[in-house]
């Protein structure tokens, strides 16, 4: 079992608060992933649960036991860096076997503790070589089986596929996942990549400035973002957003009149809102669609494509000058500085308030 329990949780360096009271569950088995911009305290987060640095306050338990002050060897966590941290004069084979040999453990389990982790990380042929003659791939590979071998009650990872190129990076993704369910293991990862953070994750913590953004699965967040922090993070092309002001409230929806100079009506409203708020509708650019014979809401200015063969990402500017992105898919040869007639599909749009939180679709429960 393995069950992780954050309460409150306070780190500052200097007189500077770096971690703003963090409250976070992670359950048995559950592949956590903590995405947010650099300097939002993804990896000091991670080392607080490690043990590696002091909280400032709170509480960090895991199963039920208090571990705030436990040192970071007692703690039965592994951690594995971006950066491998693989002893360089050792072969691979004692690298995997250095932690258990200093621990004392007998000879026999070793020797089936190391090959059971280089059957699955398929480090078999690599044994006898030392880090140098591995290539970056391999070594983090050999630095996860280091984590293995210990049999953690959770495994932290910390960017542990920045330093692969891309082509590796989708690879060495697709195994970790793999990993995950084979081990049966609880993992918390940290990433700023938001596309490792979507296709990883069982549960997405966004974290920003020190504080939880939004906790939920890869695609509540996406589709549910609960505020314009999160529904700018995460998604590639990002979400647009269009600045205006409600025009019109009914129980059902409301009106926005958007600076860009169109009116849209939508199916969301509540009981805060009133004629005259500044709000923000953001839209996803698979959401937005060149208007067919009489339907058009929205005029744009085409600004450059791209052409990916089987999409064709078309950036735009509103009238207003906003950027927008539409995701058609198949190609679209847009002129540069031609006019484009857009069509919002309303029931995709997200609003925001003035203050960036969402504005929830009233229609949401009985749908
Ligand atoms: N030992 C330290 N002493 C002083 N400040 C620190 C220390 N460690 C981290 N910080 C500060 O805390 C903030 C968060 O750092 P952290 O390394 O957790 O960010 P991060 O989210 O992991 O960023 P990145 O994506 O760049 O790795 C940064 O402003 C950093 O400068
Ligand atoms: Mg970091």
């Amino acid at each position: 079992m393995a069950n992780l329990t954050i309460r409150n949780l306070q780190k500052g360096f200097d007189g500077h608060q770096i971690i703003k009271g963090i409250d976070l569950d992670v359950k048995d088995r559950e592949f956590v992933v903590f995405v947010g911009p650099s300097g939002c305290g993804k990896s000091t987060l991670l080392r607080l649960i490690a043990g590696l640095e002091d909280v400032t306050s709170g509480s960090i338990e895991l199963d039920g036991r208090e571990i705030t002050q436990v040192t970071p060897a007692k703690r039965d966590l592994a951690m594995v860096f971006q950066t491998y941290a693989l002893y360089p004069h050792m072969t691979v084979g004692k690298n995997l076997s250095f932690a258990l040999d200093l621990a004392g453990t007998p000879k026999a389990e070793v020797e089936k503790k190391v090959a059971e982790a280089a059957r699955i990380l398929e480090l078999g042929p690599l044994l006898e070589r030392k880090p140098k003659q591995l290539s970056g791939g391999q070594r983090q590979r050999v630095a996860i089986g280091r984590a293995i071998v210990r049999n953690p009650k959770i495994f932290l990872f910390d960017e542990p596929l920045s330093n692969l190129d891309a082509a590796l990076r989708v690879q060495t993704r697709l195994e970790l996942s793999r990993l995950h369910k084979e081990l049966e293991a609880t993992m918390i990862y940290v990433t700023h990549d938001q596309v490792e953070a979507m296709t990883l994750a069982d549960k997405v913590v966004v974290l920003n400035g020190g504080r939880v953004e939004q906790v939920g699965s890869p695609l509540e967040l996406y589709h549910h973002p609960a505020n314009l922090f999160v529904a700018g993070f995460l998604g590639t092309p990002k979400m647009g957003f269009l600045k205006g002001k409600v025009s019109r409230v009914s129980s059902t929806g409301c009106d926005v009149t958007l600076d860009a100079g169109a009116t849209i009506s939508l199916p969301f409203t509540n009981a805060q809102q009133s004629v005259g708020d500044a709000v923000t509708l953001g839209i996803r650019p698979e959401h937005l669609e060149l208007a067919k014979e009489g339907d058009c809401q929205l005029k744009v200015v085409a600004d450059v494509s791209e052409r990916l063969g089987s999409d064709t990402y078309c950036h735009v500017r509103t009238t207003s000058g906003e950027p927008l992105t539409l995701r058609i898919r198949g190609d679209l040869a847009s002129q540069y500085g031609e006019t484009l007639n857009l069509h919002l599909d309303s029931t995709h749009c997200h609003l925001f308030d003035a203050q960036g939180q969402v504005i929830r679709k009233a229609l949401q429960a009985a749908a």
